[in-house]
């Protein structure tokens, strides 16, 4: 069978790149290895990590918010398996729907574990054994990500565990050791934190999230600090040993000195690796860096012209709507138009509670390229609308060029900041100056007051309500 496009990875950005791919008229084929479609971001990733935030958040406010909101509980209890027997019912209907929208597109869903054998022709090889081959004229990689470990942190899958394991427990941890404060650290041990595990996050750097606006990740401790959550900020982990019911991770600390650390559970969040075992790349003449990225031009080719790749392969931020733009950009390159991403207004969110988002330059980028700037922020206990809801803790911030006022980069951490980014992304990718986005009107009252209130207090230091 020959098609004009056959995808490698049924991820984000392999299936949203297929679908275009359907509806500007071309033959096109996905190979996903696993059962069901989706890649990590649907079957172990975005969405039930999302569906178990979500869970977690209500127990913890019925616990601790619903009695001063006058609402009375008794004998509040947290069923883990309820909770994560609806967290696949999300991800099968999630799941489910990928499939149905590959028939409606008229897309070839083949299952097995795709391989290259000469740049045209893909083997798959399929769970019996079977082989069956197509070929292609144009092929896109699409295989995403795995989750990293060190030699001295071996993963078990039992009690060191990666993020995957994390979200299908059969029990709630009493101590929660996280290697790694990054965004899965960030969003796993929150659920487990809310629901009543001890959790300690040992990181390398010296705040949580830190490649986000320093302000982030400070704002962010205060909310984890308030689950019971420990911190081990500039430590280096150097042994992790599963000692049957416990876990217990060594430690030295700045001072040099050495401390261990005993849970049932170590979840290891040190990042990801671009995935690319068993497509047998060297049969298509395809370059991977030493890590393993696949390279790319600025058209997302790699070395060899008709062979694309997209999403956690290659370089740039790991996130599922980055992958999805690079599915849709390579279709639109394929047909000859001239798409085009916008890398850096891709915004980054963590969906712990409250949530922290971000886009554009942090402070610390601005200051790096030397570029004149001005601040204005402004906190969510100043709002109404916060009040309301008890929802205090945060702030937004507003990076505005100093001479023109374009806003340069928004950092929020606040309830619903994930979906109130989109009002910055959508005023930067305009070019909005910061006065601009302070002379519209924001319902009130409405959590996104504070972006207003942050761009009036960068355009003239005039914030209304503080
Ligand atoms: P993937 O989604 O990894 O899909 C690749 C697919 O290729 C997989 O299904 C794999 O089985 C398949 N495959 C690999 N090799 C072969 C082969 N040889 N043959 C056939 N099939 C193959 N991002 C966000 O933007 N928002 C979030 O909230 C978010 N939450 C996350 C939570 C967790 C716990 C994790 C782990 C990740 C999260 N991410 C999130 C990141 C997001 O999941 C990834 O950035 C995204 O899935 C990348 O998409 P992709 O299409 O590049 O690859
Ligand atoms: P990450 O890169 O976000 O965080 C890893 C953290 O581990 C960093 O803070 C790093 O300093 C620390 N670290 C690295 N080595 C260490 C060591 N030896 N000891 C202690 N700390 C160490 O990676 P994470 O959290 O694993 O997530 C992987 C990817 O998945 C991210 O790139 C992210 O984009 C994506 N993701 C996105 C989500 C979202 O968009 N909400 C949610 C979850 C994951």
């Amino acid at each position: 069978m020959e098609y004009d496009v056959i995808f490698i990875g049924s991820g984000p950005g392999g299936y949203t790149g297929a679908i275009r791919c359907a509806q500007l008229g071309l033959k096109t084929a996905i190979i996903e290895k696993y059962p069901t479609l989706g890649g990590t971001c649907l079957n172990v990733g975005c969405i039930p990590s999302k569906a178990l935030l979500d869970s977690s958040e209500h127990y913890y406010n019925a616990a601790h918010t619903f009695a001063e909101h006058g609402i009375k509980l008794n004998d509040l209890q947290v069923d883990l398996a309820q909770m994560i027997k609806r967290k696949q019912e999300v991800v099968d209907q999630t799941t489910k729907g990928i499939a149905f929208l590959m028939k409606k597109n008229k897309i070839d869903e083949l299952h097995g574990v795709g391989s290259f054998v000469d740049p045209h022709t893909i083997k798959i090889t399929k769970e019996d054994g079977s082989e069956q081959t197509i070929t292609g004229k144009n092929i896109v990689i699409a295989t995403g990500s795995k989750p990293m470990s060190f030699p001295s942190m071996p993963l078990d899958k039992k009690r060191v565990i990666t993020s995957t394991e994390a979200l299908a427990l059969s029990e709630i941890p009493k101590h929660l050791i996280v290697i790694g404060a990054g965004v899965i650290g960030a969003e796993l041990g929150s659920v487990y934190a809310r629901i009543g595990s001890k959790v300690s996050f040992v990181e390398f750097a010296d705040s949580m999230i830190p490649t986000m606006d320093k302000t982030l990740g400070k704002e962010l401790q205060k909310v984890v600090k308030k689950l019971g959550a420990d911190f081990y900020f500039n430590h280096k982990v150097t042994k992790v040993e599963n000692k049957g019911d416990e876990v217990l991770v060594s430690i030295d600390t700045p001072k040099g000195e050495q401390i261990t650390l005993t849970g049932d559970y170590c979840l290891v969040s040190v990042g990801r690796r671009p995935y690319t075992d068993g497509l047998n790349l060297e049969a298509a003449g395809v370059k991977a860096d030493e890590r393993g990225k696949v390279e790319v031009d600025k058209y997302l080719r790699t070395n060899v012209p008709h062979i694309y790749a997209l999403g956690d392969v290659i370089r740039g931020a790991m996130l599922a709507h980055k992958a999805e733009e690079e599915g849709t950009f390579i279709a639109e390159v394929i047909v000859g138009q001239k798409p085009h991403i916008h890398y850096h207004l891709i915004p980054g969110v963590v969906y712990t509670w409250p949530e922290v988002a971000s886009v554009g330059y942090t402070e610390d980028e601005i200051k790096k390229e030397g570029i004149p700037y001005k601040v204005g922020s402004f906190p969510f206990k100043a709002l109404g609308r916060a009040r309301a809801s008890m929802d205090i803790d945060g702030l937004v911030k507003v990076l505005a060029h100093k001479e023109t006022d374009e806003i340069l980069g928004v950092h929020m951490i606040g309830a619903r900041a994930a979906d109130m980014i989109a009002e910055a992304v959508t005023a930067m990718e305009f070019r909005a100056s910061a006065e601009d986005v302070s002379r519209m009107s924001h319902a009130h009252p409405t959590f996104t007051e504070a972006f207003k209130e942050a761009c009036l207090a960068a355009t003239d230091n005039r914030a209304i309500n503080m």
